[in-house]
């Protein structure tokens, strides 16, 4: 896939409702050049797929088939694919977000889920919290960056620096006594506003997840919490949230190190 099959993308996240705009699309593919595929069934382009490598893990995401085209082996040619070049590439841990129709698919080849996440919506209210959020001076980036590999145990610098780039008026922090408690950032999408990743303490959490419906006022929102996380679940919920679907984290390989408890929020089903 490259930037000329952009308007494939946007039409199969579209056709499937997904959130991701443009942007995300382009994103996807300037991070992993190679590993971005397209499946073709008679010559016509009617599938897609995105990895993207940390070091020794890999995600994959924008699993899509033409509604169509599906039921004839595009979707596992192009996940077998996919992980046939993340092999290439000496990647020992692959991840994903399943959603159910996806589920059955990853299973047969070789992927067993981790925790389960659930996606929630509603439209943004103020929220108040006592602990002092600030936005991010850009200086601060690399540390957030750290803070986040040393807190969930996961690599995805990569990612993460990316969407600060794309959006530095939107990281927002908990710092106290000079140090990096948590953050959130969020983007806009085709149908709401993605809140997330947010990585945190359990006391900056709240405040930072409130904060970001402060600044969404009245807009609609998407947050994806893992369920592990029950005081972001109560968050959520205490904002008048509701679940639209739930997402399975799965891997592939090695056990991933992960620490979902410490997430707020995720980056939004496509890379941890
Ligand atoms: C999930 C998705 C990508 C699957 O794509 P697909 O091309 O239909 O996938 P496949 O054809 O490889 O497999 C789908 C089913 O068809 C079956 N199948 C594959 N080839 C077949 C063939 N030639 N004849 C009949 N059935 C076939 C598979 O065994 C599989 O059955 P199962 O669901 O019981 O496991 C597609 O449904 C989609 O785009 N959904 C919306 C987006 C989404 O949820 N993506 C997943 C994100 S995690």
């Amino acid at each position: 896939m490259t930037i000329d099959d952009l308007g494939l993308g946007i039409k199969l996240s579209g056709q499937a409702g997904w959130n991701q705009t443009e942007a995300d699309w382009r994103r996807f593919i300037e991070l992993e050049p190679e590993g971005c595929f397209v499946g073709e069934l008679n010559g016509r382009s009617v599938g897609t797929t995105t990895t993207c490598v940390f070091r020794k893990t890999a995600w994959i995401a924008m699993v899509l088939v033409d509604v169509n085209a599906r039921h004839k082996g595009v979707g596992t040619t192009l996940l077998k694919h996919s992980i046939e070049y993340l092999k290439s590439r000496q990647v020992r841990t692959i991840r994903l977000d399943a959603t159910s129709l996806g589920r059955p698919i990853y299973e047969k080849l070789g992927f067993v889920p981790d925790y389960e996440l659930a996606r929630f919506e509603g439209r943004a209210t103020e929220a108040r919290e006592s602990v002092t959020v600030v936005a991010a001076a850009p200086e601060l980036f690399a540390e957030i960056i750290e803070f986040d590999k040393r807190t969930t145990g996961r690599e995805r610098a990569k990612m993460l620096g990316r969407l600060f780039e794309e959006f530095p008026e939107n990281v927002r922090i908990v710092r106290r006594a000079g140090k990096i408690e948590g953050f959130i950032t969020m983007r806009p999408g085709a149908n709401a506003v993605q809140i997330g990743p947010c990585t945190a303490t359990g006391e900056a959490g709240p405040a930072l997840f409130c904060d970001a419906l402060d600044r969404c006022a009245a807009k609609p929102v998407f947050v994806d919490i893992p369920l592990d996380n029950t005081e972001a679940v109560k968050v959520a919920e205490s904002n008048e949230l509701a679940v639209q679907r739930t997402l399975t984290r799965m891997s592939w390989g090695r056990k991933p190190v992960d620490n979902p408890q410490s997430s707020w929020a995720s980056s939004g089903a496509e890379k941890g």
